[in-house]
């Protein structure tokens, strides 16, 4: 049985990823900003009580985090993973309209985001004995892969947080927690939207299977749900 914080856990893939978790008996801190609206959610903690926990958190805001730390820290001294998986995307970005408040704000979500949380989360992942950070970001993070304009503050977020995730992994290794960047593939969610092929579910149950054969060797790689190594 694991230990699992998800942030973003309230809709698309980090819900999905909640619900695989919970229905093979791991007990989930399941975060998201808004839990009172979290229909879905809610449904769940109610059908998992034991396993799902839901616990307002906000990437952006470290009173947030600070909040939900003091309420998952009275509940467990350790946290085996933390899936960093809330983010945001914006459309039809190009040079002439580019919006520069925007793009700090994808920025704050995408690329700060994780490492306030990790921030502060470190002292219970350091309390577990198989931890693991997962750090959801894109193919389209990949400079080596990236073809045709647009997505300047997604792209250039999500490159951001692979760079910063790699130096993290280098930090982390003598504390023996792996970090691993994971793209969960084109995804049928609000953010990937109705033409994506992958299910939510199907996505997350290729997540799970991947982040369970992780161990120190892999720290810093840049995999797909599917396990394969994705250039930088
Ligand atoms: N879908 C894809 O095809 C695809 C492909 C590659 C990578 N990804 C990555 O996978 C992750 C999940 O994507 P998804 O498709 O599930 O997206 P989604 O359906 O749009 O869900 C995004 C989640 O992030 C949360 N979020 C946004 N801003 C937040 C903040 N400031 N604090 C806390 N939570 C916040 C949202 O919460 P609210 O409901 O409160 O807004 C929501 O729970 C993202 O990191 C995304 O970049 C997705």
């Amino acid at each position: 049985m694991r230990k699992v914080l998800i942030t973003g856990s309230n809709r698309g893939i980090g819900l999905a990823l909640t619900h695989q978790l919970a229905a093979q008996g791991d007990v989930v801190f399941a975060t998201c900003r808004q839990p009172e609206q979290a229909a879905e959610l809610r449904a769940l903690a109610h059908r998992y009580p034991d396993q799902v926990h839901i616990v307002g958190l906000d990437v952006t805001d470290e009173a947030s985090i600070q909040q939900a730390f003091h309420v998952i820290a009275r509940m467990t001294p350790a946290l085996d993973w933390v899936i960093n998986n809330a983010g945001v995307l914006v459309e039809g970005e190009s040079l002439r309209t580019l919006d520069f408040a925007t793009v700090m704000r994808v920025f704050d979500v995408n690329t700060l985001g994780p490492f306030r949380v990790v921030q502060r989360f470190l002292p219970l992942l350091q309390g577990s004995k198989q931890p693991l950070i997962c750090q959801m970001t894109s193919i389209m993070g990949s400079i080596a892969l990236t073809e045709g304009p647009g997505y300047y503050s997604y792209r250039g977020s999500k490159a951001a947080l692979n760079m910063m995730s790699k130096v993290l992994a280098h930090e982390l290794r003598p504390l023996g927690i792996p970090v691993v960047l994971m793209h969960p593939g084109w995804v049928r969610t609000d953010m990937g939207g109705p033409q994506a092929p992958l299910r939510p579910e199907d996505s997350a149950r290729g997540i799970l299977r991947v982040l369970s054969t992780v161990t120190l060797r892999d720290t810093g790689r840049f995999l797909t749900w599917e396990g394969k190594e994705l250039p930088w």
